[in-house]
């Protein structure tokens, strides 16, 4: 199918420039990157644009803390930022920052715009001021007791305690946050955008069907309240852009905020010069934008912004996009209790392809918060990515390699290949559609059939026989050229394994050529794709987020499925402590042991058993049943064709569902830390292990 070519411009939310990037940030820069390269994949002309949020008085506030100024706070964390995104692949066209000569120009002359909309009014409003510190306390920055519990050193908009929101002015015995000063009451003249003036306007782009159901119906609540003048300025000392006419008062951080866009693309305009700018964000633009928010932010982005825009004579957003929170082990994540996973803290323990797929595979287009279940999550990359997936490769690349030459055969059947393509539309519709968990299940569906197909015709047991050679190739062929369009298909989601994977097929993988003829297209060597996760780095992970809280900040309280995953070795870290080496045995008890590489032929369930996989054995002449206690670390299918070591010459014992006649090898505590043994290549079913 063929599309014509689309203009769009995609953004995530921009993160503030003063604190890590954690795994709840980490779902919507995923969801977004997923997108863009999804668009990009279909050749659409599509940016993705990003930048710091680097204003407001918490900034400010934390370079004083630090002793630096704010221009070196944010530029470092920028720098943070963007090497924590690059190492999760998050593919971002541009990312600026919000205080940027971009941003600054493009504020001021939206603001200059508005004014002389006659779309910003004056008022003066009586306010907390802290007089040690001559600054104005945004109502996070009071602390007092609660009116309604009397509960103590609760915040001024809302209490932690009972729920109830407030004024400041409300709190009793308030005291500032930033110097402990009792704060007094202080008059200031504020600037107030105008937005009930946008009610009109308001009111068709909330029934327009740009925004999520859940959405509009939210903002028309707020809208069906009546809308309030917006308050955009601050009084100094405030780190941000000066307002033009107004000396001494700035613009509140969110004015600028969603400004900052425009001013990362008008950089990444400027850079490159085959951009317009104006194509994007004229009135008149057919071109599409996105925004892509979690949905605490919807306020400003369906409403506050949209009528910016139309006030300042710009587009509007073609559509927002809000997504849910992320949750861990079914608990909150939060920054004051300390329950988030830091995205570097993440990286330094797990593959960032691990969480893209796992959040892909629970993502709607709905406003649903996500659980990251850290069990399920270990589960279903180990079963989806590295059981069906890489399984299909490494399970038939090393007969392609070794016995034809590396080459393909011509497909004489091509059936399934032609089922996998006619899913491409159904696939593309839920990438579009922002329901990448369909996406990953309409996929996983084809892996199954692909695998199916392998276990069937069972490659390993046809290139043995010298007649069989030319099914084998095509089994083979037929495997990888269903292992292509699925990881064609995955591109946009796992971009590092694509990328190995091009290396290894020698060719780009593209939706436009899903559908090609691989005949005698020649291969690489086959190398490992994708390492199963291992449950020890997950423990490490949460261990070392609980190491990285603030002193003040109490370790919440681990969900019991957090706390298996977390205390599930119990052990030392050092295998030779809590397991130590036996007592020495002479060479002679040693020879005893006949160790054999074997060829995992087939490997089955058994019924009632729930930790046994029935295993037959090729010693390359003699087959062996081995009932193997494996199940809680393998599906069978991750198995077959693969070749491990077993002990050959153990008395065969008598189980409840048959005879077994040996031991494979497997290290490991157990559960689903074991892992079987398996030769480097060239090791051949029936050679002795010495
Ligand atoms: O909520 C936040 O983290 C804000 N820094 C998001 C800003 S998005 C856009 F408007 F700039
Ligand atoms: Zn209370």
């Amino acid at each position: 199918m063929t599309l014509s070519q689309r203009k769009i411009l995609v953004t995530s939310a921009l993160p503030y420039a003063n604190g890590p990037i954690h795994l709840g940030h980490m779902l919507e820069y995923i969801q977004t990157d997923i997108w863009s390269r999804y668009q990009k994949l279909r050749g659409h002309e599509c940016y993705y644009i990003c930048a710091d949020d680097a204003h407001g008085t918490p900034i400010m506030l934390k370079a004083q803390q630090l002793g630096i100024a704010p221009e070196e706070m944010i530029a470092q964390v920028q720098k943070e930022h963007q090497q924590d995104f690059a190492d999760f692949n998050v593919n971002f066209d541009n990312f600026h920052s919000t205080h940027s000569p971009e941003n600054r120009e493009l504020a001021s002359s939206i603001y200059l715009k508005l004014r002389d909309g006659g779309y910003i009014k004056s008022k003066t409003i009586s306010q907390l001021f802290d007089p040690e510190k001559s600054m104005f306390l945004p109502d996070r920055f009071v602390k007092g007791t609660c009116p309604k519990c009397k509960s103590e050193d609760q915040y001024g908009d809302n209490c932690d305690n009972c729920g109830a929101t407030y004024s400041p002015t409300d709190l009793i015995d308030p005291k500032s946050a930033v110097s402990g000063a009792t704060p007094i009451m202080k008059d200031s003249e504020h600037f107030f955008f105008d937005l009930p003036a946008f009610e009109g306007m308001l009111g068709e782009w909330l029934s327009s069907g740009a925004l999520q159901p859940e959405i509009a119906n939210k903002l028309r609540e707020w809208f069906d309240q009546g809308l309030q003048q917006w308050d955009i300025s601050r009084d100094a000392p405030y780190f941000g852009f000066e307002i033009p006419d107004q000396p001494g008062k700035f613009f509140y951080v969110w004015l600028d905020a969603p400004i900052g866009y425009m001013g990362s693309f008008k950089n990444l305009c400027d850079k490159r010069g085959d951009i317009n700018f104006d194509e994007f964000w004229n009135v008149d633009s057919t071109a599409e934008v996105y925004h892509f928010i979690g949905k605490d932010i919807v306020n400003f982005h369906g409403l506050f912004w949209p009528a910016m825009l139309h006030g300042a004579n710009y587009r509007q957003p073609t559509s927002v996009f809000a997504h849910g929170y992320v949750t861990v082990n079914g608990a909150k994540m939060s920054k004051s209790k300390g329950t988030f996973i830091k995205a570097r803290t993440y990286l330094d323990n797990l593959d960032p392809e691990y969480l893209r797929y796992y959040y892909a595979a629970k993502l709607s287009s709905r406003i649903d918060d996500l659980d990251l279940n850290l069990e399920d999550f270990a589960q279903r990359v180990n079963s989806d990515l590295v059981g069906k997936l890489v399984n299909l490769a490494s399970r038939t690349a090393g007969f392609i390699s070794k016995r034809f030459d590396g080459k393909l055969a011509k497909i004489e059947d091509n059936s399934l290949a032609e089922t996998f393509l006619a899913k491409q539309d159904e696939i593309a519709e839920f990438y579009e559609s922002r329901e990448y968990g369909k996406a990953m299940r309409e996929i996983m569906a084809l892996a199954d059939i692909a695998n199916g197909f392998v276990a069937d015709q069972a490659p390993w047991q046809l290139i043995k026989q010298e007649d069989k050679q030319q099914q084998a190739h095509q089994v083979c062929s037929i495997a990888l050229n269903l292992f292509r369009i699925l990881v064609t298909y995955l591109k946009p989601v796992l971009p590092r394994l694509s990328q190995d994977v091009e290396a290894f097929l020698q060719l780009e993988l593209t939706w436009n050529n899903l559908a090609m003829d691989m005949a005698g297209h020649e291969i690489v060597q086959f190398k490992a794709l994708m390492q199963r996760v291992d449950l020890d780095k997950v423990t490490a992970m949460v261990n070392d987020s609980k190491d990285n809280l603030q002193p003040n900040q109490a370790p919440a309280k681990a969900s019991k499925k957090e706390a298996k995953v977390a205390d599930k070795p119990q052990s030392t870290g050092n295998p030779l402590v809590d397991d130590p080496i036996s007592e020495t045995i002479a060479f002679d008890d040693f020879a005893k042991l006949d160790l054999r590489i074997a060829l995992i032929a087939k490997a089955e369930h058994v019924p009632e058993a729930n930790k046994l996989l029935k295993l037959q054995l090729d010693l390359g002449g003699e087959t062996k049943q081995v009932f193997a206690g494996i199940k809680s670390a393998y599906a069978p299918e991750d198995l077959e064709g693969k070749l491990t070591v077993m002990v050959a010459n153990l008395a065969p014992r008598k189980m409840r569902f048959g005879m077994s006649e040996g031991m494979v090898l497997a290290a490991g505590p157990g559960g689903k830390d074991l892992w079987i043994l398996e030769p480097h290549e060239g090791a051949q079913p029936g050679m002795r292990v010495k």
